[in-house]
């Protein structure tokens, strides 16, 4: 069994992408995988009723909670490790989950460990991504699913996307046309990376 845990922080719409492509792909009996569980750090997330409304099994682990901890994102991290070991996951799958994990947390899931960016990274890493592609004049935006590796939107590229920047766009209409290609080249990366293991 390979199992998928979907990190998120948000409205959850590559987290839905990739379970309606593990449906429509038939990824279980294709791959012998599922996505074993949903996690976010935001009790607010869209995404977590959105899960939860496909059939997944989710889970909070709020990260306010652990704000007065002497070292809250070792802490954060280390309970958000021991959530996902539980499933043995073969991916941990970050879907717009906003946090930079510590060095730990990534080398555990070092191989094994995705994110998806909006942009053509090596450009542009870190927030707001679409207003700044939108200020340095670019012409084409795009996104980018790479392997996690300890400095942050970086490590190895496995996909990209273009879309080109329109003249009257703003940072929301660059962002909702580069999510439609969020949503296909992620689930196809999973695939692609599911269809090789044993
Ligand atoms: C996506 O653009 C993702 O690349 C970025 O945050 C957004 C999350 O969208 N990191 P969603 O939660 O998957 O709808």
């Amino acid at each position: 069994m390979q199992n998928i845990v979907v990190l998120i922080s948000g409205g959850g719409s590559n987290m839905v992408a990739i379970a309606q492509a593990a449906e429509r792909e038939q990824w279980q009996a294709r791959f012998d995988a599922r996505i074993a569980c949903v996690i976010s750090n935001r009790a607010q997330a869209a995404g977590l009723a959105k899960a939860a409304d496909l059939g997944l099994t989710t889970q909070l682990i709020d990260h306010t909670l652990y704000q007065k901890h002497s070292h809250p994102r070792e802490a954060f991290d280390s309970a958000l490790m021991q959530a996902i070991d539980v499933y043995q996951p073969s991916w941990v799958v970050l879907a717009g989950f906003m946090r930079i994990l510590t060095p730990g947390f990534v080398v555990h899931y070092q191989g094994r460990l995705l994110n998806i960016h909006p942009s053509l990274l090596p450009a542009f890493p870190g927030l707001h991504t679409h207003q700044r592609a939108i200020d340095a004049g670019c012409r084409f935006a795009g996104a980018t699913v790479h392997q996690v590796t300890v400095d942050l939107d970086d490590g190895p590229i496995l996909a990209q996307a273009v879309v080109p920047v329109l003249p009257d766009d703003s940072a929301d209409t660059l962002a909702a046309r580069v999510l439609t290609q969020e949503h296909l080249i992620y689930p196809r990366v999973l695939a692609q990376l599911l269809s090789r293991q044993p």
